[in-house]
């Protein structure tokens, strides 16, 4: 393992990609109000929502996604590269980011640049996470998935409490220009959400689009596009021989992998954390 940890505003972050610089960089961004912002907890539907988002700006023209990796079609806010990534960038810019809201609140409400929040039903965020694990070099060994799922209930895992990342961004709904979305919304009608995205964004579907989003944006055709499915990064960082990145890429396999007793477990925290918590129509827990 190349571990290096790097802590900001309490969270633990892979060294080899965030800095303090690249944090603050982050923090005190200059947001454009044609800036599209992607915000997710990891595993929770970024890669796939870059790639819709991609061809939806492309008007269904399925080039930029099959030529240029997702970190440059879509770069990470808090990550080394970010600012070098943008400097020639044409609007609108389309980010990403995984920093808690009140990391990035603060700059995104002086703006006018519209968010997109996509959540998944976090017990497959756990098993997603656990077994991304064994292929990122740069994050801790997870140790037994028992183990793991101890970590991720308490927060202590990298990136932070699910439920903390959560609740500070749907905090944000009536402070921001932000739209949520699910992975299981996602699954269940990808041409409805992108109905959703392209009137949030005031961005037409252009014809074709529409086909182009179901033919590029499978999980087949992502598995297989080197451009999304991270098999450019070099197996020091992360190693395929351990799994792929588009591992599974379905809704509920947390039941392959939780016992009655963690299952309970989980439920029972996920109650303490987000029982009354108002949540958008289409949740999926
Ligand atoms: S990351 O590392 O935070 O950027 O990961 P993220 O992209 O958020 O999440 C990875 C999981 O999303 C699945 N995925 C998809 N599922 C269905 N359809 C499509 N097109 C798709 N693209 C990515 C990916 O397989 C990971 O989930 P698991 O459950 O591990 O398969």
């Amino acid at each position: 393992r190349m571990e290096v940890t790097e802590t900001f505003a309490g969270i633990a972050l892979p060294g080899h990609l965030h800095t303090q610089e690249s944090l603050g960089f982050a923090a005190a961004f200059a947001f454009r109000p044609t800036d599209v912002l992607i915000a997710t907890y990891p595993k929770s539907g970024t890669t796939w929502m870059q790639e819709i988002l991609t061809l939806m700006f492309s008007l269904g023209d399925a080039r930029p996604a099959k030529t240029i990796p997702n970190w440059e079609r879509a770069p990470w806010l808090e990550q080394i590269y970010c600012r070098e990534a943008l400097r020639d960038t044409e609007t609108p810019r389309l980010l990403t980011t995984h920093m808690p809201a009140h990391v990035l609140a603060p700059a995104l409400q002086r703006s006018k640049a519209k968010v997109i929040y996509v959540a998944r039903n976090p017990k497959d965020v756990a098993v997603s996470f656990y077994h991304f694990h064994h292929l990122a070099k740069f994050l801790p060994d997870p140790g037994s998935f028992d183990a793991f799922l101890t970590q991720f209930l308490e927060g202590t895992v990298h990136y932070g409490s699910w439920f903390d990342h959560v609740k500070g961004w749907l905090g944000q709904r009536h402070l921001l220009d932000i739209l949520y979305v699910t992975y299981e919304e996602l699954h269940q009608d990808l041409c409805g959400t992108a109905q959703r995205l392209s009137t949030f964004l005031g961005c037409p579907l252009a014809p074709g689009t529409l086909a182009a989003l179901e033919q590029h944006c499978s999980f087949a055709a992502m598995r297989e596009n080197a451009m999304a499915n991270y098999s450019l990064i070099p197996p020091e960082i992360m190693d395929h021989s351990q799994g792929r990145f588009m591992r599974k890429g379905v809704v509920g396999d947390w039941r392959d992998h939780f016992s009655p007793q963690q299952n309970a477990l989980f439920n029972q925290r996920y109650q303490e954390e987000m029982g009354d918590v108002e949540l958008p129509t289409q949740w999926p827990m």
